[in-house]
């Protein structure tokens, strides 16, 4: 069905003005400074980058490789000299996502391998609430944000004061966050969930009604899934909201054999087009198993690169919306994080105890 109500910030008379909290990361440790190791292309470098090479030689030409691999060799060695570990979303560039990150997925996937790391420092390749999100499983750990500007326009949409006022006018009913939100925002809801888990999280409630934030199409998605009644907030990803039904249907008609997935923080008339609607990890999962020969993937477009790393055999068509908050993460700012353990992510310990339950009870849903 689709949802029941949409709200926003204009229809808030009287709602305190201004962004969520801005992203929190305190400036580098005094004397935990590392020197920059040498980045010149040498053999050994040569040597020691080859197998990384082999992985992403479908998407990254031969000439450009002497320019990056001496940062991922120096990024490698001082990984392991700090006992660091780095967790990558699913869409960061190819030299990052398959070259030096322990661990990539989707947002569900990072939260959960979060709770099981043994390293005392862990870099987020991600986005802001992505580093938030480890650092509320880990408080001990030291995690860090390559750049701490990495924002994303479904956490900037709203505050922990909308979702008191979003309470007040609906009492009693229970509040989902999209784990796209600030720890803030977390600390107010009685729930998190991802794109991957997002109607099993609602449907746990056994509630009539629910308000799921911010995202208003993901929220239209869940609504379309199930018979709980769904109040949304006007939040959109700036990313898949440029997607347009009209430019999937021209892909079907140059090619009517051409398979097009797409994630569900696309409007409407773009998922109605898509032949599989999932997260990143999800929409990963069914392009291994089903080996389309011509995909379409609507989605931030570094993820088509990590795929066709994985899987050269499908042939990507690529409609490139990337985003510019991903792409703050870089190979040289990965680099400066670990040389000088900086930018350290850091939340009131008092509100990350409440934003903390919300995440942990996401995470402990039985499946
Ligand atoms: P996933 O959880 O599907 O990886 O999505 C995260 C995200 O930011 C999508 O834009
Ligand atoms: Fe946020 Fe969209 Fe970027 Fe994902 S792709 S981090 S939802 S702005």
């Amino acid at each position: 069905m689709p949802i029941t109500g949409l709200y926003g910030p204009d229809d808030f008379a009287g709602r305190p003005q201004g962004q969520t909290t801005s992203p929190r990361a305190a400036p580098p440790r005094q004397g935990t400074s590392l020197p920059m190791p040498s980045l010149e292309w040498t053999a050994e470098v040569e040597r020691a980058t080859a197998p990384l090479y082999a992985r992403v030689k479908d998407v990254i030409p031969p000439i450009e490789w002497p320019l990056m691999a001496p940062t991922i060799h120096a990024v490698n060695e001082l990984k392991a000299a700090r006992g660091a570990v780095i967790l990558a979303h699913n869409y960061q560039a190819p030299e990052i996502f398959h070259c030096v990150a322990d661990i990539g997925g989707d947002s569900l996937q990072l939260a959960v391998e979060a709770t099981k790391v043994k390293a005392g420092i862990i870099v987020q390749c991600g986005v802001h609430f992505m580093a938030e999100t480890s650092k509320l499983l880990n408080p001990d750990k030291t995690v860090l944000i390559p750049d701490s500007r990495a924002g994303c326009s479904l956490a900037a949409s709203i505050t922990g004061a909308d979702v008191r006022l979003l309470r007040e006018k609906f009492p009693g009913v229970p509040v989902v966050a999209y784990v796209n939100t600030s720890a803030e925002v977390k600390a107010e809801v009685d729930i998190c969930c991802t794109s991957s888990n997002a109607v099993q999280v609602v449907e746990s409630l056994n509630a009539p009604t629910v308000i799921f934030l911010p995202d208003r199409y993901l929220a239209t998605y869940v609504a379309s899934k199930t018979n709980v009644k769904i109040i949304a907030w006007k939040g959109a990803c700036e990313v898949h909201e440029r997607f347009k039904g009209e430019e999937l249907r021209a892909y079907r008609e140059a090619d009517p054999s051409v398979q097009i997935i797409a994630h569900p923080e696309c409007p409407p008339d773009v998922l109605a087009e898509a032949d599989f609607t999932g997260s990143t990890a999800h929409m990963i999962n069914w392009v291994r198993e089903r080996r389309p020969r011509r995909l379409v993937m609507i989605t931030e477009c570094s993820m088509a690169d990590n795929v066709r790393a994985e899987l050269p055999d499908v042939e990507m068509l690529r409609p490139c919306n990337l985003c510019p908050h991903m792409k703050r993460i870089t190979l040289a700012n990965i680099l400066e994080s670990l040389l000088t353990l900086g930018e350290e992510v850091t939340i009131d310990p008092a509100l990350a105890e409440r934003a903390r339950r919300s995440v942990e009870r996401m995470i402990n849903l039985k499946n």
